[in-house]
């Protein structure tokens, strides 16, 4: 089947006319339009009514012009039907009131079926399906280290402490925890793709805290698995991760089609380090977009020298759009990598 758009195209590596862009979290409170939204609804609020998590989503197709739209939601969205309790408290992130602390917490943790459990989501995509129409759609879940993260640590954590106490201490109760995760990731992210996601992105955005040697042992089985499912399906999958520099080539062995590259390290030796046969996406530092617009275009077009106009480049952050950011420097982002991009002009 023939691929088109230029999304698609990149993240098989196949020639296209100029680099395709999108941004993490490329709908949120930066916007107005979304905070006008925010006003009068939470944040599950949204993600719970798919006509109002569709509508957030087309929020920065229409104001940017980016070349794929994210699904509104959160990759702990997961956490509600697994039992553990999520909620978002104003300014201090999540909140998951039921922490998994043992082994009897682990086995504890309720069957999860994503067609009804978490129905709104598909919801969401089937009707954003009919509305993009030329617009691809990613779909995306968290992977097992980091859902693990929130659910071992009950919100958000600096060092990773209990994480981390429990894979050295407890290494049974981490391993069947990872065990029960995967395999509700791997049914939620196949039930996005039965529901018409095009392509899907694996968060592990803290598996930087890893060493290798810890991250092979702890946390490479269950994405292979999880990423690995997902491939066989056809559709790309975008393996995402920050402070990976070290972790790159055993995050390439668990999977993904496309692979992310933070702004710790220049993107042409990332993609070295990954090897020809993935594409990459990256890399700009989200605090360049507080940048006046000179300073941001000498640094937009250097990752575009970098990319040297080699298939397989999808233009991005190294991780997601920051809170205040200024949309005018957004939008100019997405017209310099379309105007500035050394690719060959190759027909559609
Ligand atoms: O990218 C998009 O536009 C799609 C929507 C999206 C959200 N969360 C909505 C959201 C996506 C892809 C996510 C993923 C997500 N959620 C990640 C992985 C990506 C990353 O940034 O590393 C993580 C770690 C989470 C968990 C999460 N959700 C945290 C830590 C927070 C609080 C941080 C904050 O900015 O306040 C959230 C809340 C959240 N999820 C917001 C949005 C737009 C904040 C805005 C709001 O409260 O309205």
């Amino acid at each position: 089947m023939e691929v088109t758009g230029r999304f698609l195209r990149a993240a098989n590596r196949l020639p296209v006319d100029t680099t395709p862009v999108w941004f993490m979290r490329q709908a949120g409170r930066y916007m107005p339009e979304y905070r006008a939204i925010r006003e009068k609804r939470s944040l599950l609020e949204i993600c719970y009514q798919p006509e109002l998590a569709a509508e957030v989503t087309l929020q920065p197709v229409r104001a940017l012009g980016v070349d794929a739209a994210i699904l509104f939601a959160d990759i702990l969205l997961p956490a509600i039907p697994l039992g553990v309790g999520l909620e978002f408290a104003r300014g201090e992130g999540p909140i998951l009131q039921h922490p998994v602390r043992t082994l009897a917490d682990v086995r504890a943790l309720r069957p999860v079926d994503p067609d009804t459990d978490l129905a709104y989501v598909m919801q969401a995509i089937r009707i954003l399906r009919a509305e993009l129409r030329d617009v691809p759609l990613i779909g995306f879940c968290g992977a097992p280290f980091t859902v693990a993260s929130y659910i071992v640590e009950g919100g958000a954590s600096r060092d990773f402490l209990l994480t981390k106490t429990m894979m050295y201490t407890a290494p049974r109760t981490w391993h069947a925890l990872m065990e029960t995760l995967s395999a509700v990731l791997t049914a939620y992210l196949l039930a996005q793709i039965r529901a018409g996601a095009q392509a899907v992105q694996v968060f592990d955005s803290w598996v930087g805290a890893l060493s290798p040697a810890d991250y092979i042992e702890f946390v490479q089985p269950y994405s292979q698995r999880l990423l690995q499912t997902a491939q066989a399906t056809g559709i790309p999958v975008i393996h995402f991760g920050t402070g990976t520099t070290t972790l790159l080539p055993a995050m390439k062995a668990a999977g993904g089609t496309v692979l992310g590259l933070d702004w710790r390290l220049p993107l042409e030796q990332g993609w070295k380090l990954l090897g020809a046969d993935v594409a990459v996406q990256g890399n700009l530092d989200p605090a360049v977009l507080f940048a006046p617009l000179p300073e941001i275009k000498k640094r937009v077009v250097d990752i575009l020298t970098r990319a040297d106009g080699r298939p397989g480049h999808i233009f991005n952050l190294g991780h997601g759009i920051l809170q205040n950011t200024p949309v005018d420097n957004v939008k100019a982002v997405v017209d310099m990598v379309h105007e500035f991009s050394l690719v060959a002009a190759a027909p559609l």
